[in-house]
C-alpha cells in the first residue's frame, strides 16, 4: 500500500498544502514547530480515525477557522485504482468522512481502508511503560486488520462506562436490580470472549516476528518473549478462537461479574475483563521491565513495531505505510541503519529535524520535503 498524495485546508498549522509522495522513502525535514509532525498526523488519520497524539478532532481546525479539511490518495498493491479518503472536521459538531466521495458512516466503517505503522519516541517506552500502552499498541495493531475487533470493542467500552456508573450508583446505596447487571455481564461476556481470542491469536504472531526481529537488530544469542497476559486465562484451557474456548470465556466472566459486585463496587470499578490486560515481556525469562538494559527495551519496542507490518502484510498482503515522527533522532546509527534495510521496498515516510537522519545505502531513491511555517516543498535533496 502506498499514499500517493495529502492534501490539507486549515488542518493545524497546514492551511492549503498538498504532497505528492513517492512510492519509496520520503523525508519530511525542517525547524521545530513547522507543522512535520501535522502532515504526519493528517494520514494517520485516515488509519486510526483519530489524532495519534490523543488531540480531539476540534484541535485539529487550525486556529479561528471552521473546519479542517484533510485528503489523501492512496494505492493498494493488488489494484492500480487510487483510493480517496477524505475528512471533513469542523470545530463543532460532527465530522464527516468520505471514500471516493462516498460518506462512511463513521471512523468504524473508514478503518482497515488505509492502513499505516506508527513510531514515534513515545513507542520507545512500549515495554517500561504500563499496561495501558501495551494494550493500546494491541487494540490498534488489530484494530487495522479486523472489523469485527472494532465493533467489540466499542461495545465492550461503552458497557464498561455504563456498568462503572452502575457500580457508583450501587455503592450510593441505589438500587440496581439482579437483571440489570446479568445484561451486563452478559453483554461484557460476549465482547470480552471476542477481544481475548483476538488478541491471543496476535500475541502469537507478534511474538514470534519479535524475536526474529530483536535477533537480528542486536545480533545476540538473547531473545524475548511476549505472553497475552489475561485475567480470562484462567477461564479457558488451551484458549484458541474455538468456538468451546470463547464459549468458556464467556462463561467465566459472566459469572465473576454477577457475584463480586459488592467489591466491585467497594473499589470503583469493574475488575475484571480485558481493560486489565497485559502483554508480558521477557528476556531469556526475565521480565524486561525490570531487567532488561534500556538499549534492550528500546529493540524490542522496535521490534514490535516492525512485527506490526510483518503481522499486517500476513494478514491483508500488502505491507502499510511506514511513519517515523522523530525516532531517528533518538536512535544510534545502527539502529537506524536495520530499520531502514528491515523496511526496504516499503513505503516510510520520515520526519526529521536533520535531512541527513536516513541513512543512504541501497534504499533507492529518496524523496526530500522542506517543511517551513505550514509550508511543504520538494527537494531534489536535503
Ligand atoms: N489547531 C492549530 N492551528 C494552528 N496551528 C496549530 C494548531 N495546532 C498546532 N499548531 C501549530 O503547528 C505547529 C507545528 O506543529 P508540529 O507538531 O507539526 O511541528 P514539527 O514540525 O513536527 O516540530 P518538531 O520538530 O518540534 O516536532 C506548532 O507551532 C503548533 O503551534
Ligand atoms: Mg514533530
Amino acid at each position: 500500500m502506498n499514499v500517493k498524495k495529502a492534501k490539507y485546508k486549515n488542518y493545524r498549522n497546514l492551511q492549503s498544502v498538498t504532497v505528492e509522495f513517492s512510492p519509496g522513502v520520503n523525508v519530511l525535514w525542517g525547524m521545530n514547530a513547522q507543522g512535520k509532525s501535522n502532515v504526519l498526523e493528517g494520514l494517520y488519520y485516515f488509519a486510526r480515525g483519530r489524532s495519534f497524539r490523543g488531540a480531539k478532532d476540534r484541535d485539529l481546525v487550525a486556529f479561528g477557522e471552521s473546519a479542517a479539511i484533510c485528503e489523501i490518495e492512496y494505492e493498494k498493491d493488488s489494484s492500480p485504482v487510487p483510493v480517496k479518503l477524505s475528512a471533513s472536521i469542523p470545530v463543532t459538531g460532527k465530522k464527516k468522512l468520505y471514500r471516493n466521495g462516498a460518506p462512511l458512516k463513521g471512523s468504524a466503517e473508514m478503518l482497515g481502508n488505509f492502513r499505516a505503522a506508527l513510531f514515534c519516541p513515545s513507542h520507545l517506552s512500549l515495554v517500561g511503560g504500563g499496561p495501558a500502552e501495551r494494550r493500546a499498541f494491541l487494540d490498534i495493531a488489530i484494530a487495522q486488520n479486523s472489523h469485527a475487533y472494532i465493533y467489540y470493542l466499542s461495545n465492550y467500552r461503552r458497557f464498561l462506562a455504563e456498568r462503572n456508573a452502575l457500580l457508583k450508583r450501587h455503592a450510593a446505596g441505589k438500587s440496581v436490580t439482579r437483571e440489570e447487571w446479568e445484561t451486563y455481564a452478559e453483554q461484557l461476556s460476549i465482547a470480552a470472549a471476542e477481544i481475548y481470542a483476538e488478541r491471543n491469536a496476535y500475541c502469537d504472531a507478534l511474538t514470534r516476528d519479535v524475536a526474529d526481529y530483536f535477533r537480528e537488530m542486536t545480533g545476540g544469542a538473547e531473545s524475548p518473549a511476549l505472553t497475552y497476559t489475561s485475567q480470562m486465562d484462567a477461564f479457558t484451557g488451551e484458549c484458541d478462537s474455538s468456538v468451546e474456548a470463547k464459549s468458556d470465556t464467556r462463561e467465566g466472566l459472566f459469572e465473576k461479574l454477577t457475584s463480586n459486585i459488592d467489591r466491585e463496587a467497594a473499589a470503583g470499578s469493574t475488575l475484571w475483563g480485558p481493560h486489565k490486560d497485559d502483554i508480558h515481556i521477557s528476556i531469556n525469562g526475565k521480565e524486561a521491565r525490570l531487567f532488561a538494559s534500556q538499549g534492550q527495551q528500546r529493540s524490542i519496542a522496535l521490534s514490535m513495531k516492525l512485527a506490526e507490518g510483518e503481522i499486517s502484510k500476513r494478514l491483508t498482503g500488502e505491507y502499510p505505510v511506514f511513519l517515523l515522527d522523530d525516532v531517528f533522532s533518538e536512535l544510534d546509527e545502527r539502529r537506524r541503519a536495520f530499520i531502514m534495510d528491515s523496511l526496504k521496498g516499503r513505503q516510510i515516510i520520515v520526519t526529521s529535524c536533520e535531512p541527513s537522519v536516513v541513512p543512504g545505502g541501497g534504499v533507492g531513491d529518496i524523496a526530500y520535503f522542506r517543511v517551513s511555517d505550514g509550508k511543504v516543498e520538494a527537494r531534489e535533496n536535503g
